[in-house]
């Protein structure tokens, strides 16, 4: 990471922007804590309002626990209406036998005290930072936005993930080696609702 400590240039950023993808399909190899350490540093580096800075992290990397919190977000997403769906897709996780989390080792739960109008754009900051960077380190990672109802009951914030109440999670996100190629999801070009130069 001595590319980053002596400055991200730009070229080297937007190709990251630009290779980035939502990896659902990964290595069953580990990340090393300084790996995490790395990602998280890059994550509280984003711009935040007033400075207040209101994200904290939550690590999980036991593969059991991954589970088992798999399986309460897909106990949640059959049984209330709380599913997902992005462009016709449920992510899968209307399919009980799928893990929401697409076989990552690592979750990495942004969360938030509240504090303030700014918290949620602060923390999804911190996210994208996070998953440039990954990318950038040749990690795959994937936003599960699916999750977040099921990660905020009460039961496994607080007993499963040892999140303190004052505190929500706000971006889960999973973090990995990916394993094989990742399709790429087009974009359509910018819609620049207006543009007022100035008149010459
Ligand atoms: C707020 C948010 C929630 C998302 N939730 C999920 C999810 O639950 N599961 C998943 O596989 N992908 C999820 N994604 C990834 C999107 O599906 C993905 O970003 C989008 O399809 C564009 O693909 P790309 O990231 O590869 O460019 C989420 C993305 C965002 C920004």
């Amino acid at each position: 990471m001595d590319s980053l400590s002596e400055g991200c240039r730009g070229k080297n950023l937007f190709e990251a922007i630009l290779a980035r993808r939502s990896v659902r399909a990964y290595a069953p190899k580990s990340l090393s804590r300084t790996t995490i350490e790395t990602l998280l540093e890059a994550a509280v580096h984003a711009p935040t309002a007033m400075h207040q800075e209101p994200w904290a992290f939550v690590v999980v990397q036991n593969r059991r626990l991954l589970k088992q919190l798999s399986n309460v977000v897909l106990a949640g997403v059959l049984d209330d209406s709380h599913r997902p769906v992005a462009h016709g897709s449920d992510y899968g996780v209307t399919r009980p036998e799928l893990d929401v989390f697409h076989g990552a080792g690592t979750l990495i739960v942004i969360c938030a005290k509240h504090s303030g109008p700014f918290v949620t754009a602060d923390c999804w900051l911190a996210a994208e930072n996070l998953m440039l960077v990954a990318c950038e380190m040749g990690l795959g990672s994937c936003v599960i936005g699916s999750s977040v109802v099921a990660l905020n009951g009460s039961k496994v914030k607080t007993e499963l993930l040892d999140i303190p109440s004052e505190y929500s999670v706000i971006a889960p996100i999973v973090v990995g080696v990916p394993s094989g190629e990742t399709p790429v999801v087009s974009r359509n070009p910018p819609l620049v609702l207006a543009w007022k130069a100035q008149a010459s």
